[in-house]
């Protein structure tokens, strides 16, 4: 078993609920999880089960009703928003299944956009050229060099993706969180996706947390976990 040191990000006893008028709902009923350093950790379940949920609040998307995220050693939730966002950008990447690109920006804006959340217009203004080089490369990386100033409406789903891939990586974080990153490509689409996906880990050393519902994918993963109506039911503890 890996040392505690060795946890980049861990969730202890978290519960979501969420509110909608009189009614509450409870999602998450107390979920442990610990991604540690480097690994590929898959996290499969049934539609409906919370897995996107968790994911949120392990990504400090979206606040816990209770049960804490520690973060590179950081409780996560305990901070202020500004502290959470600088936290975030530093550590994390977070790739979503419908891409949530922006559609005004081209495909280098989009891929630049964690920069100009995370620095001042001066920094980011400074440091542009920089940043497009960046940009450039990666997109190039990832077959995407002929797509540079396309907007989203422009780019096939799979390019989407790419790009969405590329943002998330921009900032050079160590982990890596995606929701069902092909659950919305065609298998050959997705397939490119997995590939680039599963080749920075591997070239970046990243600590991945994937959502998935293809069992293929999850068998390129150390670990999977399985989640049915908001609690994992082979703790990984117990699973090994
Ligand atoms: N913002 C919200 N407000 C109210 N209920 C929500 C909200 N977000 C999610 N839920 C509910 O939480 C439950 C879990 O949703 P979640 O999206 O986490 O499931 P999932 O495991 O990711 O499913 P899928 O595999 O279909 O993506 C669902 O019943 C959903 O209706
Ligand atoms: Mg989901």
């Amino acid at each position: 078993m890996s040392s505690a040191a060795a946890l980049v990000l861990s969730a202890r006893g978290v519960v979501k609920t969420f509110v909608s008028g009189e009614s509450k709902l409870e999602i998450l009923h107390g979920v442990d999880l610990d991604l540690v350093a480097g690994e590929r950790l898959a996290l499969m379940g049934p539609s409906g089960a919370g897995k996107s949920t968790l994911l949120h609040v392990l990504g400090l998307l979206e606040r816990p009703t209770a049960g804490s995220v520690t973060l590179e050693g950081t409780d996560a939730w305990s901070l202020g928003t500004e502290q959470r966002a600088s936290l975030r950008n530093r550590h994390l990447g977070f790739v979503f299944q419908f891409y949530h690109l922006i559609a005004e920006l081209d495909a280098v804006e989009n891929v630049m956009l964690p920069a100009m959340i995370a620095q001042s217009r001066g920094e980011f203004a400074s440091r542009k050229r920089e940043h497009l080089a960046k940009a450039r490369g990666l997109l190039e990386g990832f077959g995407l060099g002929a797509r540079l100033k396309h907007r989203p409406t422009q780019l096939s789903g799979g390019e989407r993706q790419r790009v969405a891939l590329a943002r998330a990586l921009f900032l050079d974080p160590p982990i890596l969180i995606a929701d069902e990153p092909t659950g919305n490509l065609d298998r050959d689409t997705g397939e490119v996706v997995l590939e680039l996906l599963f080749r920075e880990q591997q070239r970046r050393q990243l600590s991945l947390l994937l959502v998935t519902h293809d069992e293929r994918l999850a068998a390129r993963c150390e670990h999977v976990l399985r989640m049915d109506a908001g609690r994992i039911s082979n703790g990984r503890r117990d699973a090994r």
